[in-house]
C-alpha cells in the first residue's frame, strides 16, 4: 500500500484547489491530471476532445495517473474525475494510499461549474449532465473512498484543512493496523450533522 494522498470526486468538487493546499500543508509534490496532460501533450482538455476524441483523452488520463503514482516521493494527486472508471486505474488508486472523496451535492457542483466552459462533457446543459454523471459515478467514488469530506457549505480553506487532517490521521492509523482491519478503516467528515 502506498503513501500518496489521492483526491477523487466530480468536476467542480475542488480537487485541484484542495490538492494544492494539502500538498503545501504536507510539503509534498502535487500532481494534477489536467495540468499534466497539458504539459505532456501541449493540448488543453477541450483541444484533445476535439482533435482526438474522448477515448484518447481517457488514455492520457490513465498515463498521467500511472506516472504520478509511480513517482518516487509520496505525493498529493488530484485524480481526474473520470479516471477511476478504468479498472486498472481504479486498482492503482486503491493501492496508492489514502483516497479522499470530496463529496458535493449535484446542485453545488452545477453552481460551481457554471456554463461548463473548458469542460467538454458539459457542453450541453451542464446542470443536467452533472446530475446524470453524479448519479452513476457516486457509488464508485463511495466504494473507493477511505475518507469522505463534505464540500457543501464549507470554505475552500475549511475543505482543505479537513481533507489534510483526515488524510494524515488515516495514514497514521493505518500504519498501526494490520491487513483487513486497515482496509476497513474509514473516516467520514460531514459538513452537516
Ligand atoms: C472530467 C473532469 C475534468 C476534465 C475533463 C473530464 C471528468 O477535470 O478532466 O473535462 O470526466 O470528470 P476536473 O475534474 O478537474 O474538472
Amino acid at each position: 500500500m502506498g503513501e500518496h494522498v489521492l483526491l477523487i470526486g466530480m468536476m467542480g468538487a475542488g480537487k485541484t484547489t484542495t490538492g494544492l493546499a494539502v500538498a503545501r500543508l504536507m510539503r509534498r509534490p502535487f500532481h494534477d491530471s489536467d495540468a499534466e496532460i497539458l504539459a505532456r501533450t501541449g493540448l488543453t482538455v477541450p483541444e484533445i476532445f476535439e482533435r482526438h476524441g474522448e477515448a484518447a483523452f481517457r488514455a492520457e488520463e490513465r498515463g498521467v495517473l500511472a506516472s504520478a503514482l509511480s513517482s518516487g516521493r509520496p505525493s498529493v494527486i488530484a485524480v481526474a474525475g473520470g479516471a477511476i472508471f478504468h479498472p486498472d486505474s481504479r486498482q492503482r488508486v486503491r493501492q496508492g494510499g489514502v483516497v479522499v472523496w470530496l463529496r458535493a451535492r449535484p446542485r453545488t457542483l452545477a453552481n460551481r461549474v457554471g456554463s461548463g466552459a473548458g469542460r467538454p462533457l458539459l457542453e450541453h446543459d451542464p446542470a443536467e449532465t452533472m446530475a446524470r454523471l453524479d448519479s452513476y459515478r457516486r457509488p464508485v467514488y463511495r466504494s473507493l473512498a477511505d475518507v469522505v469530506v463534505d464540500v457543501d457549505g464549507r470554505s475552500r480553506q475549511a475543505v482543505a484543512e479537513t481533507a489534510w487532517r483526515c488524510a494524515v490521521g488515516w495514514l497514521a492509523a493505518r500504519s498501526e493496523l494490520l491487513g483487513d482491519e486497515a482496509r476497513r478503516l474509514r473516516v467520514v467528515d460531514r459538513a452537516w450533522p
